[in-house]
């Protein structure tokens, strides 16, 4: 067992996955490339469904945030599962349309939806917008109202929680470009709007508070301002909140640094701590959604690289270079997100070699990880960057024309190609002059 327990070793020294050979798939598939074992997904998600149900009663929902990972056949798998969504934009609503994934099971996020965004969501019968702001509430309303129709909203507050993770994915702070805060009044002044628009069913409050969190205190304490602030619209307005997102967030393991979560103890915390602050602000119980994304999906994760070289600037440091980079992912390069990396071919040596992985771009920057330890390198060995099933293909990118690498999913030993790797033509198809 490798960081989790489906990256292991097999007889011939190789990493497998899920079972399958890692080296294998890069020769099946070619590198770079994305690998998922499906199982973890599916057995993700009903371990999240399960304990929202038991702990939070049977109504409760998670959704799959599919900003971490979206192609079509993860909105295949979420449906199975019985999840719901979240969708980000008007391109993540298509493809889940595509999928032909339940629109009543939609929440559409974002804090600046545009116009025709709310009209394709409202032409495909979106189940729940969660609004961000009183611009987009008003906008919403004249659309609805036009179309003779009540949407079905949550708001999105802010509780202003500092959650202790990296900067650049912290959302629940005050001064955040996302929802209203509390502490300012202008949840209240939105949630009073709400209540009075046209063409707008206000049926509950969400909040987000930022992603990769260990501890369950900040989840506790966003949980606690938003009872409460239930519990003031209650008083305030007469009106009874019946729905209560908690968001997302809950961390991953990437290196063997990091805790592994064990979520169905997270969901349970979480709802012990909900429950009370319910009954003691005399608040009933709202359905609750949850919105995980990263840990449905991360750890699902492995991107298999072939490496072009090894350099050592004798005094300072070694590079191994790869045949992908900040393209296929760019963690390190925006938020030094540590990862674990071993050479798939000899992945029963020893990690002792200690080495800067460099992608293939004209950019110093570009690098996957640094001081990182794995076994010594050449060219031709098959690199493994481990538990990349999270914000790696969804944020990928064409920078210096390279190619994004294709999606292959294994399910019980079986590999699919789940989404095609780029072609040189498709780097040119939409260029009209
Ligand atoms: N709900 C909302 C409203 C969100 O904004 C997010 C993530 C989630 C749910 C899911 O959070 P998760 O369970 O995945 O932590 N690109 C960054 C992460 C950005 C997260 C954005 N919002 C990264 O690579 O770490």
């Amino acid at each position: 067992m490798i960081i989790h327990n489906h990256f292991d070793v097999n007889s011939k020294g190789h990493l497998t996955i899920g079972g399958t050979d890692a080296v294998e798939l890069a020769k099946e598939f070619g590198t770079p490339a994305y690998i998922l074992d499906e199982n973890v997904i599916r057995e993700n998600c009903r371990t999240y469904l399960r304990a929202a149900r038991e702990h939070f009663g049977a109504d409760a929902l998670p959704l799959y945030a599919s900003k971490a990972l979206c192609f079509t056949g993860i909105y295949k798998i979420a449906a199975e599962e019985g999840l719901g969504v979240d969708c980000v934009s008007g391109g993540e609503l298509y493809v889940a349309k595509r999928a032909g994934f339940p629109a009543d099971k939609i929440y559409f996020h974002g804090n600046n939806k545009t116009d025709r965004d709310i009209a394709d969501a409202l032409d495909m019968g979106v189940g729940t917008f969660v609004v961000d702001n009183c611009d987009e509430l008003e906008a919403l309303s004249e659309a609805a109202t036009r179309r003779g129709i009540t949407q079905r909203i949550l708001l999105r507050i802010t509780p202003g929680i500092d959650p202790h993770t990296h900067r650049a994915i912290m959302t629940g702070n005050v001064d955040s470009k996302f929802g209203s805060a509390i502490v300012t009044g202008q949840a209240m002044d939105i949630v009073k709007r709400a209540i009075a628009a046209d063409g707008i069913e206000l049926a509950g409050l969400h909040c987000h508070i930022g992603s990769q969190i260990f501890d369950i205190e900040p989840f506790s304490d966003a949980a606690a301002i938003m009872v409460r602030f239930i519990a003031q619209i209650k008083a305030e307005c007469g009106y009874e909140i019946k729905e209560l997102n908690l968001g997302g967030g809950l961390g991953v393991r990437y290196t063997e640094y990091d805790r592994d979560i064990d979520y169905a103890e997270a969901v349970k915390d979480i709802a012990t701590v909900v429950k009370n602050l319910c009954a003691e602000g005399g608040v009933k119980l709202p359905k609750i959604i949850l919105e995980p994304g990263r840990s449905l999906v991360a750890a699902a994760g492995a991107t298999l690289y072939t490496v072009g070289g090894v350099k050592e600037i004798p005094g300072f440091k070694n590079y191994i270079s790869v045949d992908g980079g900040m393209p296929d992912n760019p963690r390190y390069a925006l938020y030094q997100s540590q990862y674990t990396a071993l050479i798939a071919n000899r992945a029963n040596e020893p990690r002792d070699y200690r080495a800067t992985l460099a992608g293939r771009c004209c950019e110093s920057g570009d690098l996957l990880g640094e001081n990182m330890e794995i076994q010594k390198a050449k060219r031709g060995d098959i690199l493994a960057v481990l538990v990349t099933g999270a914000y790696n293909y969804s944020m990928a990118s064409n920078y210096n024309k390279l190619p994004r690498p294709p999606v292959i999913m294994l399910k019980d030993g079986v590999a699919r190609v789940a989404v095609k790797r780029e072609s040189y033509e498709d780097l040119v198809a939409n260029d009209v002059i």
